[in-house]
């Protein structure tokens, strides 16, 4: 999929982080940033009119979520915008009606920007390209996640700060990941190395060319978790796609080679940290005791970051003229 030079096309929609460059991304960042206000999640009134005043964002939601879709309700309520939302169940989806129908409906009736989830690679794309609507893209199939990359960017700078040269381990079932796939380009676009760690299965070596539309090198794969552990300077650890037929079979095998346990922990540098997208599976790929221990974990802190983050794009979306200011944090 050809991503974001398209995605930035009209500066109107985020569908990819594909092609998309470090001050870009850093923009993003720097404004979400402000919207925290040096707490781990934002609570900001404006001076003037917040960004989103009168605004309303439609979400069309195909596949479940529970983080993205209300971190996006909040982001916008925090901007003083309004949502709306459909989902599969209790919309004409069920009756059959497509995504690109169903998103044409909302268009219709005047919604000022579409955030799209669907199990459909590219399906956020098609909306963006077909309809004269700002689109976010909140996971699409296999495809990308954008905003979930930078809440982890934003996790990952807060923590290490800059991420020139830091090897960051993405772990587990990357084949199926849009998480993984919107990770790599933007630790890409920041000058980190990502190193795509799992069984062959779900780390296939065509996963090295992820790189190329931005002419990077290779990705770094390693099939060993155990031997490129302490050479991490973070990881970020994944969920068994499941829906998306990651093989059952790999599965069964899976935690012996990946699981993050205390042991596994301990082997890596000092503090590095430990991000999740969630939803855990607790006891699966990573430890309860690894995904709560306060010092090493930040799970719940990419939670509160991927509001902000939010805020920063749908801002950046819709903005007319000059940015307002918080008045607080
Ligand atoms: C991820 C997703 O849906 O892609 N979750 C999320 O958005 N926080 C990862 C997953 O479902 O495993």
């Amino acid at each position: 999929m050809s991503g974001s030079a398209e995605a930035l096309r009209d500066r109107r929609s985020l569908v990819a982080l594909d092609g998309v460059d470090g001050a870009r991304i850093g923009a993003w960042l720097d404004r979400a940033e402000v919207f925290l206000g040096g707490a781990d999640a934002p609570g900001t009134d404006f001076e003037d009119a917040p960004p989103l005043a009168g605004r309303i964002v439609a979400h069309l939601f195909l596949e479940d979520s529970t983080r993205t879709r209300l971190s996006f309700e909040v982001a916008t309520m925090r901007l003083g915008g309004r949502v709306i939302a459909a989902t599969a169940a209790g919309s004409s989806v069920s009756k059959g009606e497509s995504l690109l129908d169903t998103a044409r409906n909302l268009a219709a009736m005047g919604v000022d920007a579409i955030v799209v989830r669907t199990a459909a690679s590219g399906g956020a794309a098609q909306v963006a390209q077909r309809l004269d609507v700002p689109v976010v893209n909140g996971g699409d199939g296999r495809h990308e996640h954008p905003t979930q990359a930078l809440l982890d960017l934003l996790t990952l700078r807060r923590a290490m700060g800059s991420l020139e040269g830091v090897r960051v381990g993405i772990v587990g079932d990357i084949a199926n990941s849009r998480v993984a796939r919107s990770d790599v380009h933007a630790l890409l676009a920041v000058g980190a190395e990502p190193v795509l760690i799992g069984p062959p299965t779900l780390v296939p070596g065509e996963l090295r060319g992820l790189g190329a539309s931005s002419g990077g090198p290779p990705i770094a794969i390693e099939h060993d978790f155990d031997q490129v552990l302490p050479s991490l300077g973070a990881v970020i650890m994944l969920r068994m796609q499941r829906e998306r037929a990651a093989a059952d079979a790999v599965a069964a095998d899976y935690p012996k080679g990946y699981r993050l346990s205390r042991e596994r922990a301990a082997k890596m540098r000092d503090r590095a940290p430990i991000l999740h997208p969630g939803p855990v599976n607790r006891g699966f790929e990573i430890e309860p005791e690894v995904a709560d221990d306060p010092n090493r974990s930040l799970v719940l802190r990419q939670v509160g970051h991927g509001v902000a983050v939010r805020m920063a794009v749908l801002e950046w979306l819709l903005k007319s003229g000059t940015e307002s200011t918080p008045r607080s944090g």
